[in-house]
């Protein structure tokens, strides 16, 4: 990383941070606003909800659409370890901060790399054949899962140093960190934001079907 990446990274995680924080204030407030959410939350039906949907084929739906299931579980999952897990940038945070963390050996993380590349591909196909996905998607869509895919395609080639003959590896570099500082603060302003609200959204359904319609929501 060069001096004059510093600004960017610290916005990037700024507004990620100061982002999540300011959406997770506003959706508090509306849902206390709303006389009937608030009271419907119920801990052990709420609790009992996610935990189901985070276990692979625990639900009818997952289990009707196994080849979906099994391609987010592993792109999600790849998603987040890689660039926590990351070597390239457990460094970073040595050199910025003396701190230390585990990493994947390289190997494992250019193939999760690969994981989540793949993933995002299936995703941007599934929105061109599948009438009923298609129907609903927008440019936008597209779009985004190409911005969630850049940071690892331009780190996989940096790292591989492909193309390095017309495009420098400090050039690659400043490309695939303009792509993750975007990667990063695009979370909590749009759609990414699922990642938020994922839980409060079981909690409710959990709560509301297990203690209210005394059924299962899975
Ligand atoms: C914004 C700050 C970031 C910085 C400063 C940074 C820096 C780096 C560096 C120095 C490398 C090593 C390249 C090499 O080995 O030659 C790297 C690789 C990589 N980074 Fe980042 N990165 C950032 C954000 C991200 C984000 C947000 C993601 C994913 C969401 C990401 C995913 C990757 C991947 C997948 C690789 C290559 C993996 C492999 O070894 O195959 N990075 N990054
Ligand atoms: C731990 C937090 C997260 C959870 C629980 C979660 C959950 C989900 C769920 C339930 C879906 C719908 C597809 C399905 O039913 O499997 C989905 C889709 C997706 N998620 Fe996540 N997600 C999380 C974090 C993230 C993050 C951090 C990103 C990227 C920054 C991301 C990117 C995507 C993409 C690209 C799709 C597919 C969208 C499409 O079909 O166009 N997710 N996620």
């Amino acid at each position: 990383m060069y001096p004059y990446h510093v600004p960017l990274v610290w916005t990037a995680f700024i507004a990620l941070f100061a982002g999540l924080s300011y959406r997770l204030v506003s959706m508090a407030r509306l849902a206390a606003r709303e006389k009937t959410v608030l009271p419907t939350l119920d801990a052990k039906y709420g609790a009992r909800s996610i935990l189901h949907w985070v276990i692979p084929f625990n639900s009818r739906n997952m289990r009707m659409r196994p080849l979906f299931t099994v391609v987010s579980f592993a792109f999600h999952i790849c998603l987040l370890a890689t660039p926590l897990l990351l070597m390239g940038h457990a460094v970073l945070w040595k050199t910025a901060w003396g701190l230390r963390w585990w990493s994947l050996p390289p190997v494992v993380a250019d193939a999760t790399t690969l994981v989540v590349i793949a993933g995002g591909v299936f995703f941007l196909l599934r929105r061109i054949a599948a009438p009923e996905v298609r129907k609903v998607t927008a440019v936008s869509d597209f779009l985004l899962v190409l911005l969630v895919i850049s940071p690892f395609l331009t780190g996989f080639v940096a790292r591989m140093q492909w193309f390095r003959s017309s495009i420098p590896y400090s050039t690659m570099i400043t490309i695939h960190i303009v792509a993750g500082a975007l990667w990063l603060a695009a979370i909590p302003f749009t759609r990414l934001s699922h990642m938020l609200w994922f839980v409060f959204s079981r909690a409710y359904m959990g709560s509301e079907f297990g203690a209210i319609r005394r059924a299962r929501d899975w």
